[in-house]
């Protein structure tokens, strides 16, 4: 059986780094007869100087009937100063809610080889394992009305909605629960129920929907306190789940628990598990085309796609195994270096992997 892969390697580093994961899955669809095919396609940025648009209706078509995408990054300085709707940004924003990619999963695992790359001791951060589940096709983000309008005085006012309804949040409730019963059956819902009525109600269903989930302990937290638990005790979770805006920031957070953000891949998936497969981090266009970016979330995001959306654990597996057996041969990209290592480029890394793909046991 074929399975079509919608490619849209994007902006900045996105389309050197999406080269590299493109490598590891080349190697393993002969390797393992997998059946997988690319195709490319434009988006952000660079859709929107061919054609116009940071979503053209190609790559609408394109996704639609690919049976997964693997997404690099969107944005750059060029486009910054464009209108808000032809933005990058815009165009991932639309392929989130196109597809209704509304649950997404944002591993923060960290490598024991990376244990003095990250900024935090390596005693708070060692054996770590979190999930954050991120509601990505609702709240603020897509919000209704929003804009920048002016008063009667004069003066510029700019708004925006952060609305959910009940449906939204039982659905990737639904999705947060079913993930930590896999899991440690820790779930941390994390809201801001003490200033805002949007999530009084996100709390309230989350509470409704753990009913359904009696194996699964359920605790609330505040996102300001969730934000400080995570760079204090980031042990303490096993899977959380928040809205659009909140994941949006904690999974940063998140990433530097883990020693750089160039190691954090996600996947964004519909109710019927087809999926988006993008690393967390941005297109750096501070570090693009220097080929030094770190390609190891796009890789493991690659991971996630054989994983969740083509039920192919043992080639996922294969994929973590040799991004494992990547670092310990001791070898690093410029944001995980530490003295010591043997600093390599993006392609380099790409190639360790592969390497390790090719040595390590079937
Ligand atoms: C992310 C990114 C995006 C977001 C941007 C690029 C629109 O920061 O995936 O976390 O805010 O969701
Ligand atoms: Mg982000």
């Amino acid at each position: 059986m074929t399975q079509k892969i919608a490619v849209l390697p994007g902006d900045g580093i996105g389309p050197e780094i999406i080269e590299e994961a493109i490598k590891v899955l080349d190697f393993l669809n002969t390797d393992m007869a997998l059946g997988l095919e690319f195709e490319h396609g434009l988006i952000g940025g660079a859709a929107y100087d061919e054609t116009g648009s940071p979503f053209p209706a190609t790559t609408v078509e394109l996704v639609k009937q690919a049976d997964a995408v693997l997404l690099g990054a969107v944005g750059g300085y060029k486009w910054e100063s464009l209108d808000i709707a032809v933005r990058p940004e815009k165009g991932l924003l639309g392929l989130r809610s196109e597809l209704q990619l509304f649950s997404n999963l944002r591993p923060a695992i960290l490598y024991p080889q990376l244990a003095d790359a990250s900024t935090l001791k390596s005693e708070v951060v060692s054996g770590l394992d979190i999930m954050i589940v991120r509601e990505l096709t609702g709240g603020i983000y897509f919000g209704q009305p929003r804009g920048i309008r002016i008063l009667e005085n004069g003066e510029k006012q700019g708004y925006n909605t952060l609305v959910y309804s009940e449906s939204e949040i039982r659905r990737i409730g639904h999705s947060a629960f079913r993930i930590a019963q896999k899991r440690n059956k820790r779930l941390c819902s994390v809201d801001k129920a003490n200033v805002l009525e949007c999530t009084e109600l996100w709390r309230e269903v989350m509470s409704e929907v753990g009913k359904e989930y009696p194996d699964v302990e359920l605790s609330h937290m505040y996102v300001d306190n969730a934000s400080m638990q995570l760079v204090r005790a980031p042990k303490q979770f096993d899977v959380m789940v928040t809205t659009n805006m909140f994941g949006d920031i904690l999974s940063d957070t998140a990433s530097m628990l883990t020693g750089s953000i160039g190691m954090l891949p996600s996947a964004s998936l519909d109710v019927n598990s087809k999926g988006m497969y993008e690393p967390i981090h941005g297109s750096a266009p501070d570090i693009s085309g220097q080929g030094i970016a770190n390609p190891l979330a796009t890789i493991l995001s690659a991971a996630m796609m054989l994983r969740y959306t083509f039920n192919i654990g043992a080639a996922a597996d294969r994929i973590e195994q040799a991004v494992h057996d990547a670092l310990d041969a001791n070898v690093r990209t410029a944001d995980i270096y530490s003295a010591g290592m043997q600093k390599i480029s993006t392609s380099e890394m790409g190639d360790t992997v592969v390497n390790a793909l090719q040595a390590g046991v079937k």
